[in-house]
């Protein structure tokens, strides 16, 4: 074997240097090369270690073998969903979110769900656990309620965070998935570096891939993710394993987003909605209307937006906040949405629409932690901001979804008649939506738009659909011209 050799290891970009220097050549971050001794292994040895690994020979296209990816589905229905329909064996997969958003309990969850379906066949789950003890875990497993299911004695519990030893004991009894909670609690004896720093978490998930790769064992890897979104430690995890997962919420609110940023066995675009009770997360009876919130009356600044997340059609409610600016130049303030499309719809409503927000202070955020970064949101943000602006409600029962354009125009959006029926269902009344090419029934996802069906022109019933084809036309339909609506009865349906 190679001798230890001391590298320098940048931690927020993953490059290693041969010299210590105080800023990283490679990403320009100062300060932020760590001393780490590597065992080297020549790569030809790494190779050699995978078995089964045949050399490949080209083939043609139309003769490749389709393949039939099996599934293990975990039982969460929400997961499953963004999973693309379960665990594919020897799969990698991250899940990431911030401390306490409920990573460990919905891991613990996922693992008793399969120990369930394979505790018949003699299957197990093995749950690595460096974050917590065992008893910590059977404290957690008592409350989820998993004591008395096959769960209690198909999933292991492993206090370990020594990756060998994991993969070791993973080898011998084969389990069918295998979660480590957290892979920055993970470490190679070989590497000097602490448990959480690039070198240890890439090492790490380098040998856990290999060992999901080589045996077939689906590897699930717990990730803390830092306030600022990424993924503590370096970017190459993710380039590494198959999926990301996030699980995003608010940390005192109950309702959690399950997103995934990269699936290499399914869409990206599918979102689960899940709630943290007492007893675990639990699925929501109707996703659709979860984050919509109930306000005693109408409230400025306040507008449903019928949005889409893959298939799944969600009312979101945009809150805009405008005061006066005080003090030096005005604050633009987000959460949940674009901080530029914020700034860029200031301008447009400025110049095009006659809304000026130029010495005033203005806050956006989604309501109840979701954060939303289609295109399609644009008109809501506008009128939220007029509506604040103007103090003045936007009549109860209305929702706006819609494209702005630098010059004022508005764009329609994909799945149009979708948003629409959904926002309908719920017992909303009324839709400012942009005049689109594709005429009022058009679906735009997946028929490419070209064949933007006619056929469908009728809104669903219940529902005004309101066409505008400017910014300017949309805050006067949104706003009107008169006097303020009535500020009684219920905001939504
Ligand atoms: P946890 O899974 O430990 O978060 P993470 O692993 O992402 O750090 O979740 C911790 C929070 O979830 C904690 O504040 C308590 C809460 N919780 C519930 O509300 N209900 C439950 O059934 C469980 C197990 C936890
Ligand atoms: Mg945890």
């Amino acid at each position: 074997m190679a001798r230890p050799q001391s590298r320098y290891v940048c931690q927020s970009c993953g490059d290693a240097f041969l010299r210590w220097e105080g800023q990283c050549r490679s990403c320009s971050a100062w300060n932020s090369l760590v001393e780490t001794l590597v065992q080297e292994r020549p790569v030809s040895a790494r190779a050699a270690r995978r078995p089964g690994v045949t050399p490949a020979t080209p083939q043609a296209l139309r003769a490749v073998a389709q393949e039939e990816l099996p599934r293990l589905p975990v039982g969460i229905g929400e997961l499953d969903r963004v999973l693309g329909g379960g665990l594919v064996p020897g799969s990698l997969i991250l899940v990431g979110g911030e401390p306490g958003i409920g990573k460990s309990t919905l891991l613990l969850q996922a693992a008793a769900g399969v120990a369930a379906r394979v505790a018949g066949q003699g299957g197990h789950v093995l749950y690595a656990t460096g974050e917590e003890s065992a008893a910590q875990v059977h404290l957690r497993a008592a409350r989820l309620g998993l004591l008395d299911g096959p769960a209690a004695y198909a999933v292991q519990v492993l206090a370990e965070s020594e990756v060998s030893r994991i993969a070791e004991i993973a080898r011998a009894s084969r389990p069918d998935l295998l979660v480590v909670d957290s892979i920055q609690t993970a470490t190679v004896d070989e590497l000097d570096g602490p448990a959480g720093s690039v070198g240890q978490v890439r090492e790490s998930a380098l040998r856990l891939m290999e060992l999901a790769k080589g045996d077939g064992i689906a590897v699930v890897l717990v990730g803390h993710v830092t306030k600022d979104g990424s993924l503590a430690g370096p970017k190459t995890l993710e380039h590494l394993v198959d999926a990301v997962l996030n699980l995003e919420g608010e940390r005192y609110g109950a309702l959690r987003i399950l997103r995934a940023t990269k699936n290499r066995f399914g869409s990206t675009e599918e979102v689960g909605v899940l709630e943290m009770r007492e007893h675990g997360l639990a699925e929501v009876e109707d996703p659709a209307r979860a984050f919509l919130v109930e306000h005693a009356g109408p409230a400025a600044g306040s507008v449903v937006a019928p949005t889409l997340e893959g298939s799944r059609p969600l009312l979101v409610e945009v809150q805009a906040l405008v005061s006066p600016a005080t003090y030096g130049t005005p604050l633009r303030r987000t959460t949940g949405v674009d901080a530029a499309r914020l700034t860029l719809l200031v301008a447009v409503l400025g110049r095009r629409a006659g809304v000026g927000l130029s010495a005033h202070d203005v806050y956006v955020n989604v309501a109840g932690g979701l954060s939303v970064d289609e295109p399609a949101l644009d008109l809501p943000i506008a009128l939220a901001l007029a509506s604040s602006l103007r103090d003045r409600a936007i009549a109860p029962g209305t929702v706006a979804i819609g494209e702005v354009g630098l010059l004022g125009e508005l764009r329609t959006v994909a799945g149009r008649e979708r948003r629409l029926r959904e926002a309908a269902r719920l017992g909303f009344s009324r839709a400012i939506v942009p005049a689109g090419a594709g005429g009022p029934g058009s679906d735009g996802v997946g028929d490419g738009g070209a064949r933007a069906s006619r056929t469908e022109a009728r809104p669903p019933d219940g529902l005004e659909v309101v066409e505008v084809r400017t910014l300017r036309d949309a805050v006067e339909a949104a706003l009107g011209r008169g006097q303020p609506v009535e500020t009684t009865g219920s905001r939504h349906p």
